[in-house]
């Protein structure tokens, strides 16, 4: 048996030393430009947990750029009538969000005790400074201009959130495709001022109900549906579980961010980005 082991190792040896490309060109760490991606985790306490809190956030905010090329892809092939694809890319943003949501369990694993240690060198810095969470949240349909104001001070995060926030949403877009299918979607629900949050309207809830009770004839549409209530349905358990969180570490303490904390993000779990597909579950 320990032959066939120490047999099997040197074929093992043999075989990477034959096929490797030992002095290629262009490698793993320049690719991925590893050196400056591994030089970002800088804590400023010296503190053993501030390393795990540098680096769940990053995690997080690359997680949300993908999410928001995905999105944004979607939401364009949406609007071409060219629903397979976008039906891929809404079911990867599910199970990134599925990543987002299980990053909360190795959080947990830090005390109050020892986020306190490293808080104070946080300053004001927090997550509710999040312009890629923000364009997100804009993209799928909660708008508001109040949290472009934030960004004011840098210009490009400010632009862009700015173009975002005046752009119509991905559920906006959706309601257009249903209105060139015939629906009877009210003409100011397909042009208006997109900056301004979405207000639930009557006929897009008939609309939904009418492809929900008549699968069958609409499966394309009923199946967006499905995938935009995927979407919601994880961000909310990505919201809950972030405020769990942070009730477990900080108790009912102020944001760093300088909003009421805890009951704060209670608050946020009212907000809807499809509103319609959420009622017309009671409606039918
Ligand atoms: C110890 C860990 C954490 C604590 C104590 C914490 C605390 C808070 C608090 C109190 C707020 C409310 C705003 C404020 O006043 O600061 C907030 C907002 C936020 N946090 Fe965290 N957070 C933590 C981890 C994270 C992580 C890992 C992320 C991932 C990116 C994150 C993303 C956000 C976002 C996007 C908001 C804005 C939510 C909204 O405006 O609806 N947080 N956080």
């Amino acid at each position: 048996m320990a032959n066939r082991d120490s047999d099997k190792m040197t074929q093992y040896a043999v075989e990477l030393e034959d096929t490797v490309h030992w002095d290629q060109e262009m490698s793993y760490g320049q690719y991925l430009d590893l050196e400056r991606l591994l030089a970002c985790q800088q804590p400023n306490s010296g503190q053993h947990d501030e390393m795990l809190f540098i680096v769940i956030h990053q995690v997080s905010e690359l997680w949300l750029k993908q999410c928001l090329h995905e999105a944004h892809a979607a939401a364009e092939h949406i609007r071409e009538n060219k629903l397979k694809p976008a039906f891929k890319m809404l079911s990867r943003i599910a199970r990134i969000q599925e990543q987002m949501i299980h990053v909360w369990e190795v959080l947990v694993t830090m005390t109050p005790a020892d986020y306190t240690c490293f808080r104070d060198s946080l300053g004001q810095s927090s997550g509710f400074q999040s312009y890629q969470y923000r364009e997100l949240e804009f993209l799928l349909g909660n708008k508001n201009p109040r949290m472009v104001e934030v960004h004011r001070s840098h210009r490009q995060h400010y632009e862009r959130l700015t173009q975002v926030l005046h752009e119509p949403s991905i559920y906006d877009i959706s309601l257009q495709l249903l209105k060139r299918r015939g629906f009877d979607i009210p003409d100011s629900y397909v042009k208006r001022d997109w900056s301004q949050p979405y207000q639930p309207c009557a006929e897009v809830e008939q609309a939904w109900g009418e492809i929900y009770r008549h699968t069958d004839e609409h499966w394309d549409l009923y199946e967006l549906a499905e995938k935009l209530v995927d979407t919601e349905y994880n961000f909310q358990k990505w919201r809950f579980s972030h405020m769990k969180t942070v009730e477990r570490i900080i108790g009912y303490k102020r944001g760093t961010g300088g909003t009421a904390g805890v009951s704060y993000l209670a608050k946020a779990l009212d907000l809807q980005f499809f509103p319609e597909l959420w009622s017309v579950r009671t409606a039918m």
